[in-house]
């Protein structure tokens, strides 16, 4: 079985074979690393216990594969461009044997402060060389990365060093992104007060230069710690189900969990779907503008990259910074070949205006790609118009945190584009439509619950320090499926188009975001007695949160209010959770059970008061002509 697919013909050669026989399918990919030592099983689960284990027996080190085993061939070729916030300011450009160097100088000044295999570190700093220098020297000595968004609150970050019982944190002293300085130091400062008892050391990298408070006993520089240390080191032989990284992600209900992924599965499936999906080929430059702080950037900023010998771009700052044509400026500056962003980006851009996408020399471009969330078609032929110039082909990749990788997506070039769809399933990949109750919708031109219905090699391994949890959020809501909280439907030719999520998550600029969390931080201002919030369609945004609440008293000034609570949410989750719209409602539509019924609010959020449902059965159906009304006076 051919790695790469070229052809039409390929994709269904590779999906029918990874069907028939999966265990051969994933061992002939399995083969293209370096292990130390070959597995002895290629996979044993149980989805009913949550239980997936690949490559089993076999040893390896990520980084191996990612670096060393390029060196030879790969060692003068850029593996990292990496591109300021300012444009003005010089970048930086690390090759194959650069970054390896560093790698192994950093992977020894943590040995050397005393982290050993298996201990979890926290990085949380903004988009700069040294976070992904950072989180391979993690790997190479087996530690386990935790990578927190630099836009999370203190609080927030306390919550994840906490959970995962970090020793060390990487941090810069400030973080420039756009026009804004953020305090990275303090707001690790802050978060180490509230009692995050496990840290040892703090290591501080000097990125701007300003000002920080320093605790001798705790924190250090990053270039005192990486003074003189080797640029050898010896790769630590690790399980091929030994937990690579930790990333937390939000769902329905309490606080976020800690997605674990685990080194073999994830390598191969990373590599296997960035190689395919994007038609990756050597000497090509690729793109990816999300942060290294979601799953995207892990996945394909970092490692299906560089395991790929990929020429990987890095940008530091934001879209529309000095004005929404930087994109397209880094694109002409690196003649960028492979360009992977968020419909959200693409719809600002869009809106800003035409003008900033022309005038840039775009002809190295040969693929597009969108993640995060569902691309409306207006955005999707914008793209394909004014960027790809009505040549390129756009992939539209459906995945999440916990599928590690890519699931379902055209193949560059070579499966049909639909826009709005994410459309076939990749190799290895067998989505399910169910309904409500768990029955396959078999078919096609439906709609229901997408599920998976067998293993691939970087599924979610389980929640940190939480398995049940696991269990119950993913495998046990439908029996012997891997549930994935999003609705989909499948059109005539069995394409998918993904709806959005099911629950109770809402998907704002792609960010993910659970409303429980909004909801426990809302309530905190002193006014609030109950919050409910619900996703609405947002032009730019996807989904804006809309809180419906009820007071105390009255809010005679609702903006003075709304500023409030938005820096409530600032402070407990990070400023990039805000309320879009606050309705003051004196109830919120409950079941005899007290259960706040999410569906109607959603309705009236969206506008749509046609199908509301049976509201009978509600302990207190009068509210919701209230509400009603109360949400026509806003607009
Ligand atoms: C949720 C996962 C995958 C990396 C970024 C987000 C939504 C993701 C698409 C897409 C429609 C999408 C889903 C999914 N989503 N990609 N191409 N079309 N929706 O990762 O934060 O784990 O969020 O994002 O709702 O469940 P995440």
């Amino acid at each position: 079985m051919s790695l790469r697919i070229k052809t039409l013909e390929d994709y269904h050669d590779a999906y029918k074979a990874s069907v028939d026989n999966p265990e051969k399918f994933w061992e002939e990919q399995a083969e293209t690393f370096t292990w130390m030592k070959r597995w002895d099983k290629v996979l044993e689960w149980d989805f009913h216990m949550a239980d997936t284990f690949w490559f089993i027996g076999g040893k390896l080190n990520i980084t191996v594969n990612c670096l060393d085993r390029h060196l030879e061939t790969k060692g003068d070729q850029t593996a990292l461009i990496w591109e300021p916030n300012e444009p003005g300011s010089e970048g930086k450009k690390l090759t194959y044997q650069e970054l390896y160097n560093e790698v192994c100088r950093f992977a020894n000044a943590l040995k050397n402060i005393g982290v050993h295999k298996g201990d979890r570190i926290c990085f949380y700093m903004p988009m700069v060389p040294e976070l992904m220098i950072g989180i391979l020297a993690c790997a190479r000595i087996g530690a386990i990365h935790s990578v927190v968004f630099a836009g999370f609150s203190a609080n927030s970050l306390a919550d994840r060093i906490k959970d995962a019982t970090c020793k060390v944190i990487v941090c810069t002293d400030q973080n420039s992104r756009g026009p804004k300085i953020s305090p990275i130091k303090l707001i690790v400062d802050e978060a180490l007060a509230m009692g995050c008892d496990s840290v040892e050391k703090v290591i501080v990298l000097s990125h701007t230069g300003g000002g920080i408070s320093w605790n001798n006993h705790r924190d250090l520089w990053w270039h005192d710690i990486m003074d003189k240390q080797s640029t050898t080191c010896e790769p630590v032989m690790m399980d091929s189900e030994d937990p690579l990284f930790i990333l937390y992600t939000s769902g329905s209900t309490g606080k976020p969990k800690g997605v674990v992924h685990t080194i073999g599965g994830y390598m191969v499936y990373v590599w296997y779907s960035f190689l395919n999906v994007f038609q990756y080929k050597d000497g090509d430059i690729y793109w990816c503008t999300a942060d290294i702080g979601w799953i995207t950037g892990h996945s394909y900023i970092v490692y299906g990259p560089l395991l790929s010998g990929a020429t990987t771009v890095m940008f530091e700052g934001i879209p529309s910074y000095p004005d929404p044509s930087r994109f397209w400026q880094i694109c002409e500056k690196y003649k960028v070949n492979i360009f992977y962003t968020a419909p959200t980006a693409i719809r600002s851009l869009m809106a800003a205006g035409d003008k900033y996408a022309q005038g840039h020399n775009l002809s190295s471009l040969h693929v597009l790609g969108t993640v995060g969330e569902p691309i409306n078609a207006e955005a999707w032929h914008w793209y394909h118009e004014h960027i790809g110039k009505g040549k390129i082909p756009v992939v539209d990749t459906w995945w999440q945190t916990e599928t590690g990788g890519i699931l379902i997506s055209p193949i560059a070039g070579i499966t049909d584009m639909k826009p709005c769809y994410a459309s076939y399933p990749m190799p290895g990949i067998q989505p399910i439509l169910v309904d409500i109750y768990g029955n396959e919708i078999e078919g096609n031109d439906v709609e229901g619950l997408l599920c998976i219905k067998f293993p691939w090699p970087s599924i979610i391994r389980t929640t940190y320090g939480d398995h049940g949890r696991c269990r119950e959020i993913y495998f046990n809501v439908f029996p012997e499926l891997y549930f994935t909280g999003d609705g989909a439907r499948r059109d005539e030719e069995g394409r998918y188009r993904i709806i959005g999520r099911v629950d109770d998550v809402i998907n704002v600029s792609g960010h993910r975001i659970g409303t429980a969390e909004v909801e426990n931080a809302i309530n905190e201002h002193p006014l609030v007695v109950e919050s409910a919030v619900v996703g609405y369609p947002h032009d730019i945004k996807g989904q804006g949160l809309y809180a419906f609440v009820i007071s105390r008293e009255n809010v005679h000034d609702l903006n003075t209010f709304q500023k409030e609570i938005n820096e409530k949410l600032t402070i407990l989750i990070g400023p990039i959770v805000k309320t879009d719209i606050i309705l003051i409602v004196s109830g919120l539509p409950k079941t005899r059970s007290g259960k706040i019924m999410r569906r109607i609010l959603r309705k009236i959020a969206e506008g749509d008061l046609s199908n509301l449902g049976d509201i009978s059965t509600l302990f207190n159906p009068e509210i919701v002509d209230e509400i009603i009304a109360k949400s026509k006076s806003l607009v």
